[in-house]
């Protein structure tokens, strides 16, 4: 389906938007830092590009979806980087999660050079980037926002423009501040439900039909009962998104306690090692005990 896409990044998320667009028709170019992890895409039908630099020369515009700000930077100024053959006519798009800072020096960087940019971040898990059930927060230039719409559509269930960059960013901070204070209120009450005598699937039941019934408990409860973590998103990626809204909670002298209270768990979860399994492995803070 028309010409090849970029894409940097197969994590995750990644993988699953990638093997997703294949699937839709779409011609892929794809680099993740760790090369073998392109195998899976090239069965899937993708060409593999040796450094971010060889998949920006090849395609009109590149898609990014790295862990945190010092990824995303990386990919983009480091040697073999997208900036070598960024140029007129050709776009970057950084789906990353990271701050407005982060994403305008990107912004920067490739304009100058004559190259579009836009920020796409996304609300959603592995399970909606499989399903192309995405919701895309995109900000920058509106062209490539356009040109960059057939393949949003395929992994988003909806693409939002925001307007000028940092905005995608700003926003998508705020949604895994709330969901990120979210989970740590969920946690506490599953587990002050078990420890007063209730049982907590009739805790997950009742929610379910309740005011605040969500998507969130419905799927993170039941395998939360059976400290089951497998990681959809790492808990490391939910403590750098806290940081970094609780840094432009600090910008806008916003006063945060709740958020800054859910941040120091998910500091106290990495610090017990849980950084790599799923968010909701927070849990494991309020529970203590062996895992
Ligand atoms: N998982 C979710 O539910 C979810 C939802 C919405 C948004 N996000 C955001 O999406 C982004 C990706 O998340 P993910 O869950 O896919 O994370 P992940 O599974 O940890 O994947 C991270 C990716 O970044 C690459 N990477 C890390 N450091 C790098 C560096 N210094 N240079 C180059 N590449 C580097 C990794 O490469 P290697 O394979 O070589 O390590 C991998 O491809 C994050 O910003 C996250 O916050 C995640």
């Amino acid at each position: 389906m028309g010409e090849e896409i970029g894409f940097l990044g197969l994590g995750i998320m990644g993988k699953a938007m990638a093997v997703n667009l294949l699937r839709h028709g779409f011609k892929l170019t794809v680099w993740n830092r760790t090369l073998s992890k392109c195998d899976e895409l090239v069965e899937h039908g993708a060409s593999v590009g040796e450094t971010p630099a060889a998949v920006v020369k090849k395609c009109k515009y590149t898609i990014g979806m790295l862990s945190d700000p010092a990824a995303a930077l990386s990919v983009v100024f480091d040697k073999d980087g997208v900036l070598e053959h960024i140029c007129t006519g050709k776009g970057y798009i950084d789906m990353s999660t990271v701050d407005a800072d982060t994403s305008s020096k990107i912004s920067e960087a490739i304009t100058s050079k004559g190259g579009h940019f836009l920020e796409a971040p996304v609300s959603g898990s592995k399970k909606p980037a499989e399903d192309g059930q995405l919701v895309i927060l995109a900000a920058g230039e509106k062209a490539l926002y356009e040109q960059a719409l057939p393949a949003f559509n395929v992994m988003g269930k909806k693409s939002f423009f925001l307007g000028h960059v940092g905005n995608g960013a700003r926003m998508k901070l705020v949604v895994n501040m709330i969901m990120g204070s979210m989970m740590n209120a969920f946690s506490e009450g599953l587990e002050l439900a078990d420890r007063s005598g209730l049982n907590p699937q009739t805790l997950l039941d009742v929610l379910d039909l309740a005011a605040i019934a969500n998507p969130m408990f419905k799927m993170k409860g039941p395998p939360m009962l059976q400290n089951n973590y497998t990681p959809a998103f790492p808990l490391k990626h939910q403590q750098k998104d806290m940081r970094l809204a609780l840094a432009l909670g600090d910008e806008n002298a916003i006063s945060m306690p709740v958020a800054a209270a859910a941040n120091e768990a998910f500091k106290k979860a990495r610090n017990l090692g849980l950084g790599d399994l799923d968010f909701s492995a927070v849990h494991q803070t309020v529970k203590g005990g062996e895992l």
